[in-house]
């Protein structure tokens, strides 16, 4: 059964020039989607004719939203941490032991139950394929029901059992190490696809950083890092030379840190929201855009440093807090987003990547940083199946 998605009033496909990363979209545009994957693209002019047929009403769709870094296996809330910033208190790595605690006292269910509801309210708002991390267990049993929960609703799942040194270890970081890198490792790897760690003052340091992602390749993992969030620090050199596919954060940057990311093929993936919910500054975008290097954008979604599953307020942010284009950052949360996950079957649509699809309710991407805090998403297509949406008149294609 084809689908023809048409009257598009601008179809952003992220596939201009063969090779070339940067946003491209075609206007009054159409696409066949057929078997799950993007089978056309093109003026709406030229569609060819397919089985059913759905009028856009000339609003825009895009790739649906790829969200590289989210913390979603948690319990509870630090609204409290929350409002004492607000009032003036500066944030810290070690809000994270109130979430640990109360984590390890929830049950499989709780836990689940969170994630779903956080997966949908993604959903609703444009995000088709989101990473998620462990790291609110730091046991080995907490750790490893973290990545079986994780993996039950994404193929992105990160072991970041060195998120922090939990309060039982305090005495002792480098049991908590040999115990990340030996037994906990072991038990989270095979469901898991990348290793982090959480490289910054009041978390680990260069040389613990280096252990715990070494350990994770040699058990299979590819490296992704956290770093320059709270200040500057080894974590982007140590991301670049360990070809990790991603350095997040990236707000406190020294110039070798941005020529180290320009020259190699670690993504700097940005999340503005962690700024806009600690009052920190802004990452540099434009100073890491102009000297070459590959960015995505994502929510960061966690109970402490940044509580929201919004892409659109990311993209919006990132527009007016960090200069970046709209064109920018609608590639980097969906292009930019696939490459720090190295998928080159999302974040595009040219056919035969995945139909993962977002249809706004404005006429072009621009109304995402233009409307902000206005809940533009219409509709999201999951592999060609409209998994979201609202007001969809889907007809048969009349014959011949
Ligand atoms: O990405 N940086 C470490 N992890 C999260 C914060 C987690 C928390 O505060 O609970 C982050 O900001
Ligand atoms: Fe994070």
């Amino acid at each position: 059964m084809s689908l023809l998605l048409t009257n598009i009033g601008e179809l952003v496909t992220n596939d201009g020039a063969p090779g070339d990363k940067a946003f491209a979209a075609i206007p009054d545009a159409a696409l066949v989607i057929e078997a799950g994957r993007v089978a056309w693209t093109g003026p709406a002019s030229r569609a060819p004719a397919a089985d059913q047929r759905t009028d856009c009403g000339g609003r825009a769709v895009l790739p649906g939203f790829v969200d590289s870094h989210a913390h979603l296996v948690f319990a509870g809330e630090r609204s409290a941490e929350f409002a004492a910033r607000m009032a003036g208190t500066a944030y810290h790595a070690g809000g994270i032991a109130t979430t640990v605690a109360a984590t390890r006292a929830a049950s499989d269910e709780q836990l689940r139950a969170n994630l779903a509801a956080l997966r949908r309210e993604m959903l609703g708002q444009g995000i088709t394929t989101f990473e998620c991390k462990s790291g609110y267990g730091l046991t080995v049993a907490d750790e490893r029901r973290s990545v079986a929960l994780a993996a039950e609703v994404t193929p992105e799942v990160t072991f970041l059992g060195a998120h922090v040194v939990p309060p039982e270890f305090a005495a002792d970081r480098d049991g908590y190490l040999r115990l990340v890198c030996g037994p906990m490792l072991a038990a989270c790897a095979a469901q898991a696809r990348w290793v982090d760690v959480f490289c910054e003052r009041g978390a680990f340091g260069a040389d613990e950083a280096r252990a715990v992602l070494t350990s994770g390749r040699a058990a299979g993992l590819v490296p992704r890092v956290h770093a320059g969030q709270l200040g500057t620090g080894p974590g982007v050199q140590l991301a670049v030379e360990l070809a990790a596919a991603s350095a997040d954060h990236c707000t406190f940057l020294t110039g070798a840190d941005v020529d180290a990311l320009a020259g190699g093929g670690t993504v700097a993936t940005l999340l503005p929201g962690v700024e806009f919910s600690t009052r920190n500054p802004y990452p540099d975008a434009r100073r890491l855009l102009d000297a070459g290097a590959t960015v995505a954008l994502a929510t960061d979604c966690n109970p402490g440093s940044c509580f929201t599953s919004s892409m659109p307020l990311a993209v919006a942010l990132a527009v007016r807090e960090m200069r970046m284009t709209t064109e920018e950052a609608v590639w980097a949360a969906t292009a930019g987003g696939a490459g720090a996950l190295r998928r080159d079957d999302i974040g595009c649509l040219r056919p035969g990547a995945r139909a993962d699809l977002v249809l706004l309710d404005a006429p072009s991407h621009v109304y995402l940083a233009y409307r902000p805090g206005v809940p533009l998403v219409a509709a999201v297509w999951l592999a060609g199946e409209l998994a979201a949406g609202r007001g969809m008149g889907t007809v048969p294609s009349p014959p011949g």
